[in-house]
C-alpha cells in the first residue's frame, strides 16, 4: 500500500472527508505516518551498493586486483559474479555487491580508474552523482521492500478507532507479520476472518455495490460480476488475496502481494513495473465501518482490484511503474501525484457522461457521489500538469482529472515518461519476470529481433483475416 484514500465519514466531527494520510515522504524525510512509527531497519542486502564494471583488460587474475581495492578500503562484499558483458561483446564484466562498510567512495574511484565502464546502483544514490537510484531488477527483489517500510501495520496512532482495542491491535499484528514474512513465489496466506470482520465488510459491500451501476466506469462494472463468480465477492465473505491473484493473473498478469506497512512512493511504484500491487489484508475497526484512516481490504478489493483485471488499465498502471525505475526524486513525486489523480481518484469519460475509476472514489460512498455531482472542478488528464498539482488529503478533492480512455492516458504517460531524465530505457520481460535495462547496442538489437518476430506474427494474422 502507498498512502491511499480512505472513506468516508469522520464520525468524530460529523463531516465527511478523508482523514489525514499524507503521501509517503521521500526516504530522506522520514515522517511519522498514520498507523505507526517510522522504522529504519533494513537488511544489508537492501542497503547495499552494487557496482557493475568491465575491467580494461581481461587478463588472468584481474579479479584479484579489484578485490585488493575493496580490502584496502575495508569494504565488505556480499556477492561477486562475473558474466559476459552485454555492452562489450566478447568481454566480461563483474557485478559486486558491497555491504555498507568502509570507504566505498574511495573504492569506487579506484574501480572506475581500472574499468571501461562502471555502473553504480544504490539506495544511497544522493551521495554519488554517477549513481542511479536502486530499483528491483527481478520480481524476487520485491522481497527487499518488506524491511523498508515507513511504518509497521501493527502500530496505530492515538486517534485510530482501534487504538484502545487490544483485540484489534493483536489482529493487526497478525496481518502485519504475515506480510512481513511473505516471500515471492509462496501462495498468499489464506486468512480466516472473524464474524465481526465479515459483518464490517458486509456493511461496506452493500453500501458501495448499490452505487456502482450508476457511478462506476464500465470496466469496473464489467469485471465486478466476474469477481463475484470466481473470487467469492459476497457481502458475507471477504475474498482471499490468493483467489484474486489467480483471477488477475489469468486476466492481465497482475498479482497482489501483502504489505506490512506503508511503502515509500519509489518502492510502491516499482512494484507496478512488475504488475505487482502491494495490498493490505486487514479490515478497518468495527466501531466505524464507514471510516478508515488508512487503506484496508475494503479499499483494495472493492476499489483497486476490479480495474487491474482490465488490460488497458493494467498496462497504464505498469507504465507508471516502469517510468519510476531509477527516476530522480522529484519525478517520483510527480509520478506518485499522477497515480493519485488516476488510479486513486481518476474519472473517465463514457460517451457524454463522467464515471469513476479511481479506487479512492470507488471505496468511498460519500466522495463517489460528490465527484460525479459536478460541484468539483474537472480537468483533462495531462501528466506534466497533473503531476505537479497539489491536493488535500483530509477532505474531498477540489479538482479531478478525466481520462478520455485508459489507452489515451497510457499514451500520454509514455510520452511524459520519455521526458524523465534517465540515461537508459527499461523494458519488462514477462518470461523472466525481470527488468531489462536497455543501455547498449546488443540489448537494443535483441529487442529489435523480438519486435521483428511479433511483426511477422501480425503479418501472418492479417493475411488470414
Ligand atoms: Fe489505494
Amino acid at each position: 500500500m502507498m498512502s491511499t484514500p480512505r472513506d468516508i465519514k469522520n464520525a468524530e466531527n460529523g463531516k465527511e472527508g478523508h482523514p489525514a494520510s499524507p503521501l509517503p515522504s521521500p526516504p530522506d524525510q522520514p515522517k511519522l505516518m498514520p498507523g505507526g512509527n517510522y522504522i529504519q531497519t533494513g537488511r544489508d542486502s537492501a542497503k547495499s551498493t552494487c557496482l557493475i564494471f568491465a575491467p580494461h583488460d581481461d587478463e588472468c587474475g584481474i579479479l584479484a586486483k579489484f578485490l585488493k581495492i575493496f580490502m584496502k578500503n575495508d569494504v565488505n562484499l556480499l556477492h561477486i559474479e562475473s558474466r559476459p558483458s552485454a555492452r562489450l561483446p566478447g568481454r566480461y564484466e563483474f557485478m559486486v555487491e558491497c555491504a555498507p562498510s568502509g570507504d566505498i567512495a574511495s573504492a569506487i574511484l579506484d574501480v572506475k580508474d581500472m574499468s571501461d565502464y562502471l555502473n553504480i546502483i544504490s539506495r544511497d544514490y544522493r551521495d554519488n552523482k554517477d549513481s542511479v537510484p536502486w530499483f528491483p531488477r527481478r520480481i524476487r527483489d520485491l522481497d527487499k521492500f518488506a524491511n523498508q517500510i515507513l511504518s509497521y501495520g501493527a502500530e496505530l496512532d492515538a486517534d485510530h478507532p482501534g487504538f484502545t482495542d487490544p483485540v484489534y491491535r493483536k489482529r493487526r499484528k497478525y496481518f502485519a507479520d504475515i506480510a512481513y514474512n511473505y516471500k515471492h513465489g509462496e501462495p498468499l496466506p489464506r486468512v480466516e476472518y472473524t464474524k465481526e470482520e465479515i459483518e464490517t465488510w458486509g456493511k461496506v459491500f452493500r453500501q458501495l455495490t448499490a452505487l456502482y451501476p450508476t457511478h462506476a466506469c464500465k470496466e469496473h462494472n464489467h469485471v465486478f460480476p466476474l469477481l463475484v463468480q470466481n473470487c467469492g465477492y459476497r457481502e458475507d465473505n471477504i475474498p482471499q488475496l490468493e483467489d484474486i491473484t489467480n483471477f488477475l493473473m489469468d486476466c492481465t498478469g497482475f498479482r497482489l502481494r501483502p504489505v506490512a506497512g506503508l511503502l515509500s512512493s519509489r518502492d510502491f511504484l516499482a512494484g507496478l513495473a512488475f504488475r505487482v500491487f502491494h495490498s493490505t489484508q486487514y479490515i478497518r475497526h468495527p466501531s466505524k465501518p464507514f471510516y478508515t484512516p488508512e487503506p484496508d481490504v475494503c479499499h483494495e478489493l472493492l476499489g483497486h482490484v476490479p480495474l487491474f483485471a482490465d488490460p488497458a488499465f493494467a498496462q497504464f498502471s505498469q507504465e507508471i511503474g516502469l517510468a519510476s525505475l531509477g527516476a530522480p526524486d522529484d519525478y517520483i513525486e510527480r509520478l506518485a501525484t499522477c497515480f493519485w489523480f488516476t488510479v486513486e481518484y481518476g474519472l473517465c469519460r463514457e460517451y457524454n457522461e463522467i464515471k469513476a475509476y479511481g479506487a479512492g472514489l470507488l471505496s468511498s460512498y460519500g466522495e463517489l457521489q460528490y465527484a460525479l455531482e459536478g460541484k468539483a472542478e474537472i480537468r483533462p488528464f495531462e501528466p506534466e500538469k497533473t503531476g505537479v498539482q497539489k491536493y488535500p488529503i483530509t477532505e474531498y478533492q477540489p479538482v479531478y482529472y478525466v481520462a478520455e480512455s485508459f489507452d489515451d492516458a497510457k499514451e500520454k504517460l509514455i510520452k511524459y515518461a520519455a521526458t524523465i531524465p534517465r540515461s537508459f530505457s527499461v523494458r519488462y520481460n514477462a518470461y523472466t519476470q525481470s527488468i531489462e535495462v536497455l543501455d547498449s547496442k546488443p540489448q537494443v538489437e535483441m529487442l529489435l529481433g523480438n519486435i521483428v518476430n511479433e511483426l511477422s506474427i501480425l503479418n501472418d494474422a492479417l493475411k488470414k483475416l
